[in-house]
């Protein structure tokens, strides 16, 4: 790695949903200083070509490594699930993150003999990085996918009634609710804000799990074995977005569980 320690740690999604990841690194990585990089203006990536994603993620990195940053994490399932590999060459020996094998562990982990049910975007689902990564983990696991298109839109619009967020979930999952799966893996970054809606839609033994806590321990487990970790930066976070800052500021503390002091600067890419 030979990387500077003091330097933040880069972290990017399409919009707000990697915040639940930013979350988790600050809340077990409490010394580290971070860039996020919500690429607003290009929001959906889950329902772009895989070449337009990979084009997407790399320029969204190359913002954040511009400024300088030691690790790379990649918060959104879709970039990871097409261009990891690409990014981990091209910007290599920087390490790059990504969150679909951290989160197949997690699944994997809590998993039953009745299997998982993915949720995710609609390339993520139909590209089959997390019926790999599953299957790669636990062969005679049953993994379902559901692509859930309607929901990052509802979870970048902030906080809604139950009234309507409910029945949007329940359409994507009904057909799983009885005798389906009861791992349920949040297999998109924006999802675990309607983690306590979802609930209430499921069965009520369904154990639902997403890949922040454990990308995040993976980040830490790496730059401590690297001896990459930093203590002295407090968690501060620097934010930018593509496009709406007044938007991100506004609906990006509901993702980061209340939060209040985002304070996001507008860059182009
Ligand atoms: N948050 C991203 C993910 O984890 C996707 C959202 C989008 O479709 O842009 O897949």
């Amino acid at each position: 790695m030979g990387s500077d320690p003091s330097l933040p740690i880069g972290v990017f999604d399409s919009g707000m949903g990697g915040l639940t990841v930013l979350a988790e690194l600050r809340r077990q990585l409490p010394g580290e200083r971070f860039i996020y990089l919500g690429d607003t203006a290009r929001l959906p990536y889950g329902t772009k070509s895989p070449d337009t994603v990979v084009r997407y993620a790399t320029q969204a990195s190359d913002q954040l490594v511009e400024r300088g940053v030691k690790a790379l994490v990649v918060a959104c399932n879709t970039a990871s699930a097409f261009a990891l590999d690409h990014l981990a060459e091209h910007f290599a020996p920087l390490p790059v993150y990504g969150v679909v094998e951290p989160g197949a562990a997690a699944a994997a982990r809590e998993a039953d003999a009745s299997g998982v049910l993915v949720l995710a975007t609609e390339s993520t689902i139909q590209g089959g990085a997390y019926q790999r990564a599953l299957t790669a983990l636990a062969p005679r696991l049953p993994v379902f996918g559901r692509a859930c298109p309607l929901w990052v839109t509802l979870a970048e619009q902030g906080p809604q009634d139950r009234a309507l967020t409910e029945p949007v979930l329940a359409h994507y999952v009904s057909g799983f609710v009885a005798n389906g799966p009861r791992t349920v893996l949040l297999g998109c970054t924006h999802f675990p804000v309607f983690r306590e809606a979802l609930a209430t839609v499921l069965p009520t033994d369904a154990r639902i799990v997403d890949s922040a806590r454990t990308t995040a321990a993976a980040v830490a487990a790496e730059l401590r074995a690297h001896e990459l970790l930093n203590t002295d930066g407090s968690g501060q976070c620097r934010y930018l977005a593509t496009d709406g800052v007044a938007r991100f500021q506004r609906v990006g503390s509901y993702f980061l569980g209340g939060v209040a002091e985002i304070n996001a600067e507008l860059v182009d890419l």
